[in-house]
């Protein structure tokens, strides 16, 4: 029989959440298996990524609650816990692929993505932060810069403003086709965010009703130089990956995200279904989807069994 797709370990990109100290692993409750990592735990941790052959990493800081403020300042402080993480994997591990994300959510108080105004999220004054964010995480050594947010407009102003400070090479990787979704949870447990969050995202990420609609946001984003496209979540959106690698020449990536990877570890746990299977069928399923890449907690895992 003939096998029409396959699974690589280049194709795994590994998400890692850093928090503040030193030698320090925090289990995520919600997601069993993932740790928060101090910085030097997470060089350890590149360094066994690059060793299984993981082209990259997305890197998300779990910001300590005393700088965190309103408008999310500390995104654009040098000395940040990202800025610091970037650094230190920069140095130690070079041919590892960073990337970075670019959203308020880990540094507000309130949870959000960008700046509020009473409960209105406003567009253009946070792109201007936006910005700052990306300039600040290349500048420490970033490779990859990844609009979450989903604010109007911001894939071409940062890609402006990169070019500008000579970053013509940083690659902009947009999530343009990112949903408001349940399956975010877990996530917003580990960076911190979800007690904090007041309300929901749904004025600014997509309608999970709405197919054209994402399809308007990816053809937007591309007109304004984006290099990658992101669907996210993954799974229960995978014909958002078909039709826009079908309908667009752009490298498709989906994340696999923190509930879509809860639900198969918890019921692993519970006995309902068989983990390394679920592991290896799920990641498969993106790969004949047509993704370039995957973004997906099971990095490492999936990397050890693939290199026996
Ligand atoms: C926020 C962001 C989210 C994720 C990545 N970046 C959550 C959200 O939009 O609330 C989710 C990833 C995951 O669930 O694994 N900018």
């Amino acid at each position: 029989m003939v096998q029409e797709t396959s699974l690589e370990v280049r194709d795994l990109i590994w998400p890692l959440f850093v928090i503040d100290g030193q030698n320090e692993r925090q289990a995520v409750k919600t997601m069993p298996g993932v740790d928060r990592l101090t910085v030097d735990l997470a060089v350890d941790a590149a360094k066994q990524a690059r060793d299984l052959g993981i082209p990259a990493l997305a890197l998300f800081p779990n910001t300590p609650s005393d700088r965190r403020s309103e408008n999310g300042e500390e995104s654009f402080n040098p000395d940040n816990l990202m800025c610091r993480a970037l650094s230190a994997i920069k140095d130690a591990v070079p041919d590892i692929g960073l990337i970075a994300d670019v959203a308020l959510d880990p540094y507000t108080t309130h949870g959000h993505d960008g700046l509020l105004d009473g409960e209105r999220i406003l567009n253009d004054e946070t792109i201007d932060v936006l910005i700052k964010q990306s300039l600040n995480q290349v500048r420490a050594g970033a490779d990859i810069i990844a609009p979450s947010d989903m604010m109007d407009g911001r894939i071409g102003a940062i890609r402006e403003a990169l070019d500008n400070e000579g970053h013509e090479n940083t690659i902009l990787l947009s999530y343009a086709a990112k949903y408001a979704s349940a399956f975010y949870g877990p996530f917003r447990d580990a960076v911190g965010s979800g007690s904090r969050l007041k309300g929901d995202k749904k004025t600014y990420q997509l309608e999970p009703f709405n197919r054209e609609e994402g399809l308007r946001e990816v053809e937007q984003d591309i007109l304004e130089a984006a290099d990658w496209i992101m669907v996210k979540p993954g799974m229960p959106y995978l014909d958002m990956v078909r039709e826009i690698k079908s309908r667009f020449e752009v490298p498709v990536f989906a994340y696999q995200v923190s509930g879509e990877y809860a639900q198969i570890m918890f019921a692993a746990q519970a006995g309902a279904l068989d983990q390394r299977g679920a592991m290896i069928e799920s990641l498969i399923s993106f790969k004949r989807a047509g993704c370039s890449g995957i973004l997906t907690y099971f990095a490492l895992e999936m990397a050890k069994e693939l290199n026996g």
